[in-house]
């Protein structure tokens, strides 16, 4: 496994590769690695003969000071886990290497702007979008892979994608969760053991509510159900529960048999910020 931390070797690298017909594939991360990243690397494996994966805990798309700088890092285990999980090469760049001067671009994803986690945390995608589309420029991959669990990121760099032509077939992966149903994230590592725990009612209730909107009950029913699960755990705070077309993450009042929707959650717990979400038909 090959370790750049410039762009120029990097790009030098894969430039072989390409000459050499070889397909390449991408994922982004921000480090500090569990299962959930190493799925993505493994499907990568499957897909293309050079698999790319970044670590680079990018500043600008932090809207929270603190949760910035209390990210867990943990550069040598991530390495080990890359190298098990089939990574071909490595790109950790310091951050001047990214952002030589704070970019001041400002991108308008339109409706996926004004709901949930852009309404909750104003700036971040546009900071995603911004590194997103750098990764896209250095690597130039032919397939790039990111999590479910992200839903509405996902979202965004697919319109990302389709805005500015980047020629990159992308993967949405399904989520890997904790035995307990916890959805895997590097902020889980912020949570004692029975923070864990709490946790899990989040993945519960979107259990829960899935089982009541599959059955034909109203979708109010549904939420109702799983705030009162999650309002009856002391400590766990919730910050959205909503149902969302899939498709566009707009609201959705009910759901219809032929568009697909989501149900999301995102809540506080230990101080720490949590998100998940469940299709409705998987
Ligand atoms: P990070 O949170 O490190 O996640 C990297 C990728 O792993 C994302 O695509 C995310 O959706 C996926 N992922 C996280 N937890 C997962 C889980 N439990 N199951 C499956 N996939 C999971 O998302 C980011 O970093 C950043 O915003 C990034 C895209 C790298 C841009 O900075």
């Amino acid at each position: 496994m090959q370790v750049f931390t410039r762009i120029g070797p990097l790009r030098e690298f894969l430039n072989n590769q390409r000459i050499a017909g070889k397909t390449i594939g991408l994922v982004p991360t921000m480090g500090a690695l569990h299962e959930g990243h190493v799925s993505l690397f493994r499907r990568a494996r499957r897909d293309t003969q050079v698999v790319v994966g970044s670590i680079f805990v990018n500043p600008i798309q932090f809207n929270n000071p603190e949760d910035l700088t209390k990210y867990p890092k943990t550069p040598e285990k991530d390495l080990e886990m890359m190298k098990s999980a089939g990574c071909d090469v490595v790109f950790m760049p310091e951050i001047q290497e990214v952002y030589p001067e704070k970019p001041t671009l400002a991108m308008d994803f339109g409706p996926l702007e004004v709901v949930m986690e852009a309404k909750f945390r104003p700036g971040h995608f546009n900071g995603v979008a911004i590194v997103v589309s750098k990764l896209l420029h250095y690597v130039q991959p032919d397939h790039a892979y990111f999590g479910q669990k992200d839903l509405q990121q996902f979202m965004v760099i697919r319109k990302l994608v389709k805005d500015l032509s980047f020629q990159v077939r992308l993967h949405c992966c399904p989520v890997i969760r904790e035995a307990n149903g916890l959805a895997m994230s590097s902020r889980n590592q912020r949570l004692t053991q029975e923070g864990r725990a709490k946790a899990s009612v989040l993945f519960a209730a979107l259990t829960a509510a899935r089982e009541i909107i599959i059955a034909g009950r109203p979708s109010e029913t549904a939420i109702d159900k799983a705030k009162g699960m999650i309002s009856s755990v002391p400590g766990v705070e919730l910050e959205y529960f909503e149902l969302a077309d899939a498709e566009n993450l707009q609201p959705a009042e009910d759901v219809q048999l032929d568009r697909n929707a989501a149900l999301c959650v995102a809540a506080h717990v230990e101080g720490v910020r949590l998100i998940d979400n469940v299709l409705i038909f998987s």
